[in-house]
């Protein structure tokens, strides 16, 4: 499965790892893949020491960070100027909810309302990740020309994740070294364009740039796919949730979200940021769909409405609202796992996939 970026990369797998787990991460690269940091809500003093932490246990081996980077977000890290602009109607819309559920308050601010996504603290994440050495910037959301030519500047890797095409002319334009083609199925935040049909697409519009394949790769037959789809790798998130290094992030009722999911517990819902997230289906979600329910506000100011009380539903374990980011590959991850584990299951079976291809070619010749 070496494929030719493995050798541009200095890995020994075409498999990048996506995680807000620095263990996680750390345990991709040290598996022969290609771990990626999801620093987007870390503050710059945390992405310092998160970059040391894991350098420290991938020794000289590559990794890489991501960022989120929308266009539009206030200037200032500022909640009470953003909360003057939440809607009466959206803020007793969520009273009714803690009182329907009985969610007390929570002790601390949510990860979501930790800090405003705003232009100051994007602005710091970008000079905290351009002072580190990791090896890799990725950009999830937004592609800001001058933050790929810092980067490159300082010798790092630059990557887009791309839903659409239009997505992918702004990268290429930008001049990022490596485009991720990701599609529906995938977890988090996502487009509307299924993996089938983009990946080539963007393959096709690349030229030489690398393409890495996301959205639904759970298995190795869906790594031979992606292959064939003319990706040189793949890019995978939800496979790393159900892991040993991941379970410490998890509380009870996500862990069991994740567990108990099928491909059709997922849903896309702009109720958990206000933009497009595929998460497991539960009372939020539901909720957030009802007639009765206001339409979620814009990002990041469904941050301000919602999300101290994401944090106080995780806090007090009130478990029909628990819910979790994952993509319609979730069904294949039904237990714990160590990383190592479900990275050598992937290439193992991805060889098995390609040397059945490979009897298919011979016998069709
Ligand atoms: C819980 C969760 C959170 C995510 N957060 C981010 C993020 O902050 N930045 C980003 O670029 N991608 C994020 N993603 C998307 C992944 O980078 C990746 O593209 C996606 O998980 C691939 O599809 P898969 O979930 O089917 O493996 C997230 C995915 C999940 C499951």
């Amino acid at each position: 499965m070496k494929t030719e970026l493995c050798e541009r990369f200095g890995i020994d797998i075409p498999i990048f790892g996506f995680s807000h787990a620095v263990e996680v991460v750390a345990a991709v690269t040290n598996a022969g893949g290609y771990g990626v940091y999801g620093a987007t809500r870390r503050l710059a003093a945390e992405i310092a020491d998160e970059v040391k932490a894991i350098r420290d246990a991938v020794e000289d081996r590559p990794f890489g960070l991501d960022l989120v980077i929308p266009d539009k977000v206030p200037e200032r890290n500022d909640r009470a100027e953003l909360e003057m602009k939440v809607p009466d109607a959206h803020r007793r819309f969520v009273e009714g909810l803690e009182r329907k559920y009985s969610v007390p308050k929570p002790s601390a601010p949510g990860m979501r309302t930790r800090f405003i996504r705003s232009r100051e603290i994007q602005d710091s994440q970008i000079a905290a990740v351009a002072e580190s050495d990791v090896n890799m910037v990725a950009l999830g959301i937004g592609c800001p020309p001058e933050v790929v030519e810092l980067m490159k500047s300082k010798g790092k890797t630059t990557v887009a994740l791309v839903g659409q095409e239009r997505h992918a002319a702004r990268a290429l334009e930008a001049g990022v070294d490596l485009l991720v083609a990701q599609g529906y199925d995938a977890g988090g935040h996502t487009g509307q364009i299924g993996t089938f049909s983009l990946v080539p697409r963007i393959v096709q519009m690349a030229g030489a740039v690398p393409v890495l394949a996301a959205g639904g790769v759970a298995t190795g037959r869906h790594i031979a796919a992606a292959l064939a789809l003319g990706a040189q790798g793949v890019w995978i998130g939800t496979a790393f949730l159900v892991t040993e290094e991941y379970r410490s992030h998890l509380s009870p009722g996500e862990l069991d979200a994740l567990l108990d999911a099928q491909a059709a517990d997922t849903v896309i819902s702009r109720a958990e940021s206000g933009k497009p997230f595929r998460q497991t289906r539960s009372a939020w979600s539901e909720e957030w769909s009802t007639k009765e329910a206001p339409s979620p506000l814009s990002h990041p100011l469904h941050d301000v409405l919602v999300g101290d009380m994401l944090g106080a539903i995780i806090e007090h374990d009130i478990r029909p609202l628990q819910h979790y980011g994952a993509g319609q590959g979730i069904g294949w991850f039904d237990r714990l796992r160590p990383v190592s584990e479900v990275v050598n299951t992937l290439v193992r079976d991805g060889d098995t996939a390609l040397a059945g291809l490979g009897k298919l070619t011979e016998q069709l010749a």
